[in-house]
């Protein structure tokens, strides 16, 4: 198996990434987050807000509706430009991004080299919705991107707020595009959420120059906090015909990821864009900031991409320790979907239960995410919540009723330590502050 199967294998089967609608054969592009996967989100997307809005004095929230009037598409240049180029196969007729080499060698070799293609067209990738009960009803778009209800919103946060040119305003949601390729789990999907910053500065070539700089870094930083291996990220710059429309300039942070790319580099896929985009945006919606239009530096990330890319990069084959490898996901206790699992070191034991259910009890009071499991014998429990990432289990033996300390085993070094119980609540305390 590689990688990539081992992780899609590893999502499904624990809890985190489920194929849509699976039951009636599925739904190409969407996916369904399970009970592990949804804690993960909501832990990626909380981290981001943190340091993105609460440790920031000038940056806002807002919550945009997915849906907007579709004069907002026409003027963000969306109808006309969000487009991607499509091929069709002439003997099979299965669609292609034309702009996809790797995969459209692929899709030769299956027709034993034989090939015909038709011309390249572009397709727009907004998704229609119809709107309204009665004919005709009133066509509208899901948004292609969750940027646009920020730019429609800035007159209504500088009047409503008191923030000042430079500001930026935050924004996690779901967009939607109709992919030709929704491919790799969940890194292309027509269904996602993206968490973006719109950075507003007066129009200003070097000061500009200067906040893109900074937010490169932060990004790239706030990636390398939680986890993410330093070799495995690096900057692109977008060549001036891959640059979207509205962007002046753009790079992208890219993760060197274990499936194939377009441009045929093996591995590096775009994570996260850092788009210069000028004052496109404001002045296609007619709105200025006293006299003058606003540039905007963004940064824009996937948070489904976030996810794949930190399970990815946590996930962890021991082998040092016994031939059949120890796998572990070397999840940031922040990101990690459980903080801790409890265990009594025997199931069918009253009084080792009854303590153990107990000391659950206690640090789900004071801690976040505490697992409990007492199925199987204490090598399979580690081996369950070595899988999920949990980085610290706790286990409940017979010492604990005589001397009041328990054992606990850390994830990536599979050490043990005894703890007294009543230190426990501020050991854990201190390794998650
Ligand atoms: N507002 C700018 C914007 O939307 P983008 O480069 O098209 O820029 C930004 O998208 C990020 O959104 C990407 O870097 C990626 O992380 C995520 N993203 C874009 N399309 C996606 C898709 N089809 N599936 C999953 N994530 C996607």
């Amino acid at each position: 198996m590689d990688l990539m199967e081992k992780i899609t294998s590893l999502a499904k089967r624990r809890g985190f990434i489920y194929p849509g609608s699976e039951i009636y054969g599925g739904l190409a592009g969407f996916w369904d987050y399970g009970p592990l996967g949804v804690e993960l989100k909501n832990n990626i997307k909380r981290e981001w807000w943190k340091s993105m809005v609460y440790e920031r004095e000038d940056v806002v929230g807002l919550d945009a509706a997915i849906i907007m009037n579709p004069k907002v598409w026409e003027a963000s240049g969306h109808v006309k430009s969000l487009t991607d180029p499509l091929i069709e196969c002439k003997i099979c007729h299965k669609r292609f991004r034309a702009d996809n080499e790797d995969i459209i060698r692929e899709h030769e070799r299956e027709h034993k080299g034989k090939s015909s293609w038709t011309e390249s067209k572009n397709f727009n990738l907004l998704t229609e919705v119809y709107l309204g009960v009665t004919e005709p009803k009133e066509k509208a778009y899901l948004r292609g991107e969750i940027t646009q209800g920020v730019f429609v919103n800035f007159q209504n946060v500088v009047s409503s707020s008191r923030v000042k040119i430079p500001f930026g305003i935050a924004q996690i949601g779901k967009a939607f595009r109709n992919e030709i390729t929704p491919g790799n789990l969940t890194f292309r999907s027509r269904e996602f959420e993206q968490m973006e910053l719109e950075y507003f500065m007066e129009p200003d070539e070097k000061g500009s120059k200067k906040v893109f700089e900074y937010w490169k870094k932060e990004r790239l930083n706030w990636y390398i906090s939680l986890g993410i291996r330093r070799e495995n990220l690096r900057f692109r710059e977008h060549a001036l015909d891959e640059r979207a429309h509205y962007a002046k300039y753009a790079e992208d942070i890219e993760y060197n990821s274990p499936f194939g790319s377009p441009r045929g580099e093996a591995g590096w896929k775009e994570f996260e864009g850092i788009h210069h985009r000028g004052d496109w945006d404001l002045s296609r919606h007619k709105l200025t900031y006293e006299n003058y239009t606003p540039w905007v530096i963004e940064t824009s990330g996937g948070v489904d991409r976030a996810l794949l890319f930190f399970i990815i990069d946590a996930y962890t084959e021991d082998s040092s320790i016994s031939s059949e490898p120890r796998v572990y996901l070397r999840l940031n206790p922040r990101l990690a979907p459980y903080k801790i699992a409890v265990f009594p070191l025997l199931a069918n034991k009253e009084n080792l239960v009854k303590k153990a259910n107990w000391l659950f009890g206690k640090l789900r009071a004071t801690l976040p995410s505490v697992a409990w499991d007492d199925r199987g014998n204490i090598g399979k429990r580690y081996y369950a919540q070595d899988e999920i990432g949990t980085p610290w289990c706790v286990t409940v033996d017979f010492q604990t009723l005589e001397d009041g300390a328990v054992t606990v085993r850390d994830r990536d070094t599979a050490k043990q330590e005894r703890i007294g119980v009543d230190r426990l609540v501020k050991y854990f305390e201190n390794k998650l502050a």
